[in-house]
């Protein structure tokens, strides 16, 4: 028979969302009638912005004609599109990208688990704790650990608390490591990092020769200043520093999917026998052969998010997500709740009350409230005694929320 991949079945049986799907779809059978509100996974709920779809609807009148049909497309995005994204995410800030350092995808969940491909497999991996799980899954299924513990820490990984014991700041590793996760606005806790602190990393990135996998996906929802919105804003970042951006929570295209990563041409790593190595053609050679680039269409409608009314659009998608989540904020503190996030990010993080635990919290909620959340346990270990809501619903569902939460809560 077929040798399976053994690591995979290192893994908690179902992907975190899944997971809690499931228990929704089995409460909602042995409930029909409960009007179940989801503030679980991150996904929009609002419309596509007109600009986006106006731009859409052009290029399949274009794919109409014989003229202007296209096929293939160049794998790592159209120029229009990686021009775009350089002048204005990265010009208009300061940063030195160039057109061919982005590589447009279809997701920065994909990216961020398909980097792994170029990297060797003992390179020494950092994550904060709790964090998107994508990262530490991916790790496991390439073999980069060991077994998890009871607490469900893999071997192998370094994990870094971010609690409000440390004001969710990341404390640097003591012992070298080659690669380290950063995720800003944070997922799940919807915090920040100030240019100070991530100053801190980069240094450490360029003292130790690291490389850190920046996720900035949800960068469009700061709104304090000092907050980075690139790690690139960073002096040397670009010689240690890969950045994934996507278009699913600002431009609400978690449907649609577009996203891009930047690998600058100044990024360096090692081959086994100590030659340096450029990342950047690594990764256009890994690209060019697993994927066949963004549909045509959608990368017109990402190249609309930067018009001038595309602009617009998407700040009025990102002021409405963030009023949401600073109506859950309010109506959690006036119940007593302590709560974290949502001024940068599209997350509320709180503490789970009365000692519960994250599972528990959860299972009162759904089956007291019908509100669905996060257990902040499925982000891992440091996440237990926490809970995320997401901000992304209508403004009626979270208006109702609300309501629900401070009857049960208060
Ligand atoms: C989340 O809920 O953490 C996100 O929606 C997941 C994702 O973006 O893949």
């Amino acid at each position: 028979m077929a040798l399976v991949n053994d690591h995979f079945l290192k893994l908690k049986a179902g992907y975190l969302f899944p997971e809690i799907a499931r228990r929704v779809n089995a409460f909602t059978d042995a409930n029909p009638d409960a009007k179940v509100i989801k503030l679980g996974i991150g996904d929009v709920t609002e419309p596509l912005p007109e600009a986006c779809r106006e731009a859409m609807q052009a290029a399949i009148t274009e794919m109409g004609d014989p003229e202007t049909f296209r096929g293939y497309g160049p794998e790592q995005g159209y120029d229009f599109l990686r021009n775009a994204i350089v002048e204005h995410d990265y010009k208009s800030r300061g940063c030195e990208i160039s057109a061919d350092e982005v590589f447009v995808s279809d997701g920065s969940k994909c990216d961020t688990g398909n980097i792994l491909d170029i990297f060797g497999q003992d390179n020494k991996v950092a994550i904060t704790d709790p964090v998107y799980p994508v990262y530490v899954d991916t790790n496991v299924m390439a073999g980069r650990t060991g077994e998890p513990d009871d607490q469900g820490r893999f071997e192998g990984l370094t994990y870094i608390p971010v609690t409000e014991e440390n004001n969710f700041i990341p404390a640097i590793p003591e012992q070298r490591v080659d690669l380290i996760y950063l995720c800003y606005p944070n997922n799940p806790s919807g915090t920040v990092l100030g240019r100070e602190e991530l100053k801190k990393w980069v240094d450490y990135a360029r003292e130790n020769n690291s490389i850190i996998f920046y996720d900035a996906a949800y960068e469009a929802f700061i709104t304090e200043e000092d907050v980075p919105h690139s790690i690139y804003e960073i002096d040397g970042a670009t010689e240690v520093a890969i950045e994934f951006r996507s278009f699913s929570k600002n431009a609400g295209f978690t449907g649609t999917r577009c996203a891009f990563t930047v690998v600058p041409k100044a990024l360096k790593g090692v081959t086994s026998d100590g030659t340096e190595q450029a990342i950047h053609p690594l990764w256009n050679r890994r690209h060019c052969t697993k994927f066949n680039g963004v549909s045509y269409i959608i990368q017109r409608g990402a190249e609309a998010v930067y018009s001038e009314a595309g602009k617009k659009q998407i700040q009025e998608l990102i002021s409405f997500y963030l009023e949401n989540a600073s109506l859950l904020r309010a109506g959690l503190e006036s119940v007593g709740i302590t709560v974290y996030g949502g001024v940068n990010a599209p997350y509320v993080w709180i503490k789970t009350p009365a000692g519960l635990s994250s599972w528990e919290f959860f299972d009162k909620l759904l089956s007291e409230t019908h509100l669905v959340g996060t257990p902040g346990s499925g982000f891992g270990a440091s996440g237990e005694g926490y809970f995320r809501l997401s901000a992304f619903n209508s403004r009626e569902n979270i208006n109702e929320s609300v309501d629900r939460l401070k009857k049960s809560l208060g």
